[in-house]
């Protein structure tokens, strides 16, 4: 990466444009990501469960979260842990029943924490009962509700396209009666006809059903991918993508946000788009359509001052065009963790560069992602936390094949599982008071010094640090002003200010460096070096 970094010159200083207003709690948020296979479990059948997160909200509420994000709960085959969902409006009974969510909902407000749920439109499980109707009879009007078609070749017998799918795998299954059906990721997940009105009514209603149960915000997943070419175009350079950012998938968001608009309270529809052009990402968060959308520039990013700070900058400026607050992920239930990925030689995530199994030094990994922990929480905008980043979890590369059920590991090898394994509560082994029996996933030895019981009364744990982060957030006013500048300290040092009365200055240079003139230390990601912020850490400053 120095390469890259060198042929980059430092911007000058520059003011960026607000995207927090002190408005609607989104704009600012912390949100927490709940994987609920893998928070805790309440019944004791080793995977995680309603029952598991109602026990554990105390944990939520003195981390300070505003909301929490759930991660797909609804019946599902978990042909995709989930994210291939039968019934949208009911709980697979192994995380519990309706009234369990109902009943979390309530208790979740009651301890000032919002919920967002997961709604998953592009596609839908070959178990929903559209699916099982259109598969039964070739006449089925079902079948107009996803995308089936005849073969090409002589016989039928070959693709309707070339498409690659989202997992690297093909995107066509043939039925037993010669057709085939279009699904952008696994066989068991059945794209919709999104030109059809059934599926955007039936949306429509789906979105009406969480928020009459009081859920304050919709994480929308694929959420680019839903309309496709009808014509069905091979995917070449220089010529209209076929099913990735197609125009009309902005009419579907209108119609979304005129529902939202249409409920009492700030409620939120939250995209997740992946996309290389900021442009194009920002038009999502026009007034009319999503409120927000997660950003994944930085994730992606290496450790490397410039880069980052190109980063910051590109996705403060798309988002300032739209009047839409930015959104600040470091890790979530599809990437590696970030403790390994920063304690790594290459330092950047992508699905299309595989680093498994590459030497990780956690130590330094975790160094980082302590520092990357107040550089998330101090930018202007709403900042995710996926479960366990508050207990610097790092990626469980040791997971054993025949426990891998990942669609991507046998696509892309590369599984998911290792950023999925269940939290560690507390205790000095496996399952750490996720469960009373062998978690569905193992849980390393070493997590042993990690769980929540440990770090709970340790000041220099990572568990403190978020908790102290969150609470400044929350009361340091400096962190309430909208814009933030750079400060020029040293090429190789991330240094900002939010309006006069706070900074955060983050080493990334390979020697220590002096503290700016402030007026107090309001929190060090790690220990200083008398007036030196050592390397790979943060501290953040009230000035004067
Ligand atoms: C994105 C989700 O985050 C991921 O876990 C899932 O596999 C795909 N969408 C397909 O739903």
């Amino acid at each position: 990466m120095k390469g890259a970094r060198n042929q980059r010159n430092i911007r000058r200083k520059q003011v960026l444009v607000s995207t927090t207003d002190g408005g609607p709690w989104w704009r600012s948020a912390v949100i927490y990501q709940v994987y609920p296979r893998s928070f805790a479990d309440g019944n004791g059948d080793g995977v995680g469960d309603i029952g598991g997160i109602r026990a554990h909200l105390g944990h939520l509420r003195d981390l300070g979260v505003d909301a929490i994000w759930m991660s797909p709960w609804y019946p599902s085959p978990m042909a995709d842990a989930g994210y291939d969902v039968a019934d949208f409006r009911d709980i697979d009974p192994v995380f519990g029943s309706l009234t369990e969510a109902e009943t979390l909902i309530e208790e979740a407000h009651a301890a000032g924490i919002r919920m967002i749920v997961d709604i998953v439109p592009n596609h839908i499980s070959s178990e929903h009962p559209w699916f099982k109707a259109a598969l039964a009879d070739p006449d089925a009007p079902e079948r107009e509700l996803f995308w089936f078609r005849p073969g090409r070749g002589e016989n039928g017998d070959e693709m309707p396209t070339d498409w690659r799918g989202e997992f690297d795998g093909t995107t066509w299954t043939r039925t037993a009666d010669g057709q085939w059906y279009l699904h952008l990721f696994a066989p068991e997940q059945p794209d919709l006809n999104w030109d059809h009105p059934k599926v955007r009514e039936e949306f429509e209603s789906i979105l009406r059903f969480w928020f009459d149960r009081g859920v304050d915000g919709i994480r929308i997943d694929s959420a680019a991918l839903l309309l496709k070419d009808p014509s069905l175009p091979e995917v070449m350079a220089d010529t209209p993508h076929p099913f990735h950012d197609l125009d009309g998938v902005h009419d579907v968001y209108r119609a979304w946000r005129r529902v939202s608009d249409s409920y009492d309270g700030d409620r939120a529809l939250i995209g997740e788009v992946w996309m290389p052009e900021v442009e194009r990402f920002a038009n999502y968060l026009r007034p009319d359509e999503l409120h927000a959308a997660f950003n994944f520039d930085l994730l992606g990013c290496a450790w490397d001052p410039v880069l980052m700070r190109e980063s910051i900058d590109r996705t403060l400026h798309a988002h300032a065009a739209v009047g839409a607050p930015a959104t600040w992920v470091l890790s979530n239930h599809d990437v590696t963790r970030h403790v390994t990925r920063y304690g790594r030689e290459d330092t950047t995530f992508s699905f299309d560069n595989n680093l498994d199994g590459t030497p990780v030094d956690l130590e330094l990994g975790t160094r980082r992602a302590r520092a990357a922990a107040l550089l998330s929480l101090s930018l202007p905008g709403a900042t995710y936390i996926y479960q366990g980043d508050e207990l610097g979890l790092w990626e469980n590369e040791a997971i054993p094949e025949d426990q891998r059920q990942d669609p991507m590991w046998a696509r892309r090898g590369h599984g998911r599982e290792g950023c999925r394994v269940p939290l560690p509560w507390s205790g000095d082994e496996s399952p750490f008071g996720f469960s009373t029996v062998t978690p569905w996933l193992p849980q390393p030895a070493d997590w042993k010094g990690l769980t929540a019981q440990a770090q709970s009364g340790d000041p220099s744990s990572m568990l403190s640090l978020y908790r102290s982060a969150i609470a400044l957030r929350r009361a340091e006013p400096g962190l309430h002003e909208p814009a933030m500048a750079w400060i020029d300290l040293h090429p190789e040092v991330l240094a900002y200010c939010r309006g006069a009365a706070f900074a955060c200055v983050v080493n990334m240079s390979g020697a220590s460096v002096a503290l700016p003139d402030h007026e107090s230390l309001l929190l060090a990601s790690g220990p200083l070096d008398g007036d030196r912020i050592p390397p790979d850490t943060a501290v953040w400053l009230r000035m004067r």
